[in-house]
């Protein structure tokens, strides 16, 4: 199974999904890492792995369209079976989703469709909830829409912060993206 990784932060998702190929945990081909902006640390340990790297920049389109129809050409240059957002924050076209047979994944810090957008650790927390979580799916042109997969609770500890839940969050979303990624590759081999 070949994939294509969208990135736009600090990529510990990616780094997941790197360190379990390179330990034989997970059989997929990471066929190039794309971000929407330079400089992403992301990209960054895209490259430190060996890994084919692009940057399709978003502030140097004139449209939103423009740059959704270039970020499409250059993703289906490297003919992925699943394209994964691993905490990339742009929205992309139903265009985009379609090109790729709708196999679009992405992952998000929240338990959809409670809590979708940019702050779904921060919303969780100023809405009071007790139990909050990550969930992996199909997505969609909407914001955080699309069938789900894989979802992982995760409670809401007294005297936490945003930065100390997200980042218990992001332990668990690591193991569900690559437990994920896994069983989609093992469904798409032949007997
Ligand atoms: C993840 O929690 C992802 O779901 C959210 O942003 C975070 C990205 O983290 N959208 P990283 O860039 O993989 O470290």
């Amino acid at each position: 199974m070949r994939i294509v990784v969208l990135v736009s932060g600090t990529g510990s998702n990616l780094q997941a999904v790197i360190d379990a190929v390179t330990s034989g945990e997970l059989d997929v081909e990471i066929a190039a890492v794309g971000a929407d902006r330079e400089g992403t640390y992301g990209v960054e340990r895209s490259s430190e792995a060996g890994l084919e790297t692009f940057v399709v920049n978003f502030n140097s389109f004139p449209t939103r369209d423009e740059w959704d129809a270039a970020l499409t050409d250059r993703v289906a240059s490297y003919a992925p079976d699943v394209v994964v957002s691993s905490g990339f924050m742009r929205i992309v076209s139903a265009d985009f989703i379609e090109a790729f047979n709708g196999k679009y994944l992405n992952t998000h810090p929240a338990l959809l469709p409670a809590f979708p957008g940019a702050h779904g650790v921060r919303d969780a927390m100023a809405y009071g909830v007790k139990v909050t979580g990550c969930t992996v799916h199909w997505a969609d042109a909407g914001v955080d829409t699309g069938p789900i997969i894989a979802q992982e609770a995760v409670a809401i500890e007294p005297g936490e912060t945003e930065e100390t839940l997200h980042e218990r969050i992001k332990v668990v979303e690591r193991r569900l993206l690559v437990s994920t990624l896994a069983a989609l590759a093992a469904a798409q081999k032949p007997a």
